[in-house]
């Protein structure tokens, strides 16, 4: 049986609602109410809120369920004065989806688009990127990232062009994998970039090495990946109270806790933590509000969590 659209909107809005009700997270009145720490690209001197979003699991068919809640994370993103979203042409149809989101709510030139270049050759990256841009709209990427390395001296050949032609207004390169630190090493050593993308959290410290300090160095600003270890911080902390020290950092929510952990790096990295729901987006994008840990707490929210991880 087919639901009606405006129906699948007005359930997923009350589930959002009720999660506020229930008193997980402040009412967006106040979240409103406070602007979002902001933090400086280094190469543009472009500010943007300090939290972004990550679109890995926005896929499915136009008349999925899924999609009006999809919808609604967005608007509440949006709303509450989010900015930075960052999607592949490697997530499924996730380009597609966000792409009818933001032609539908009107908020394509309002937010800040992340992409990436999955493909080897110069061709067919040069074919992926024209349908990203025809997959999201616009005549512009503020980023435009090479996923994993993939093709990384052609695609960088291209995109530094098309840099050039204002087509993009930052360029980088992504990874998730700690296998390909080196290989991401030398290539943040030998070309002009203005973002790298690299998985870091509290469960996941290896970035901090090299990557992260190499960054500061060169000026290059950070996207931060997998803040939640995909979730595994979640399982980790299973039910328990917050520490005292959350209220130091202002931090309501372990959510908030994570995204704070990874901001206070003196990288200035921001998170782009993933998710499909509203009241997360709500509550991560709180991460960008208050005070950072200091180096000591770092210290001490790093003796808590060691022990409760596999
Ligand atoms: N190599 C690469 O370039 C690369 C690799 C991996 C990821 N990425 C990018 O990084 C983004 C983040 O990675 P990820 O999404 O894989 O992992 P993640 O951000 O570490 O974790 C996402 C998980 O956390 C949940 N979540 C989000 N906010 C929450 C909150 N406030 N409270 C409780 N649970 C919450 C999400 O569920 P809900 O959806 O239900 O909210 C989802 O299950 C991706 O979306 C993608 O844009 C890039």
């Amino acid at each position: 049986m087919e639901i009606s659209r405006r129906k699948l909107i007005k359930k997923a809005t009350s589930m959002a609602a009720g999660t506020v009700a229930a008193g997980i997270l402040l009412p967006q009145t106040v979240l409103a109410q406070n602007p979002l720490n902001m933090t400086t690209i280094p190469s543009s001197g472009q500010r943007i809120p300090s939290v972004g979003m990550g679109c890995r699991n926005y896929r499915g068919q136009t008349n999925s369920e899924e999609i009006p809640v999809f919808t609604e994370t967005f608007a509440t993103y949006h709303r509450l004065g989010g900015k930075l979203v960052d999607t592949s042409p490697n997530y499924g149809n996730s380009e597609t989806v966000i792409g009818n989101i933001m032609r539908e709510l009107g908020i394509r030139n309002d937010l800040w688009v992340a992409t990436k270049v999955d493909r080897e050759g110069q061709e067919n990256g040069i074919e992926r990127m024209e349908e990203s841009f025809e997959l999201l709209g616009g005549d512009q990427f503020d980023l435009m990232q090479i996923h994993n390395l993939r093709g990384v001296d052609i695609q960088l050949n291209t995109i530094r062009q098309w840099k050039e032609q204002n087509r993009f207004r930052h360029i980088g390169i992504t990874t998730s994998n700690d296998r390909q630190y080196s290989a991401f090493e030398n290539v943040m050593r030998e070309q002009p970039l203005d973002f790298i993308q690299v998985d870091y959290s509290l469960g996941n410290r290896s970035a901090t090495e090299r990557l992260l300090p190499l960054a500061q160095d060169k000026g290059i600003a950070v996207l931060v990946n997998l803040p939640f270890g995909r979730g595994r911080l979640f399982n980790a902390v299973g039910d328990r109270e917050l520490p005292d020290w959350a209220a130091e950092i202002d931090a309501s929510s372990w959510a908030q806790v994570f995204l704070k952990y990874v901001m206070s790096h003196p990288a200035n990295a921001i998170p782009i933590p993933g998710t499909t729901k509203p009241h997360h987006a709500e509550d991560n994008l709180k991460a960008a509000q208050g005070r950072l840990p200091d180096a000591n707490l770092r210290q001490e929210m790093e003796r808590f969590i060691d022990p409760l991880l596999d």
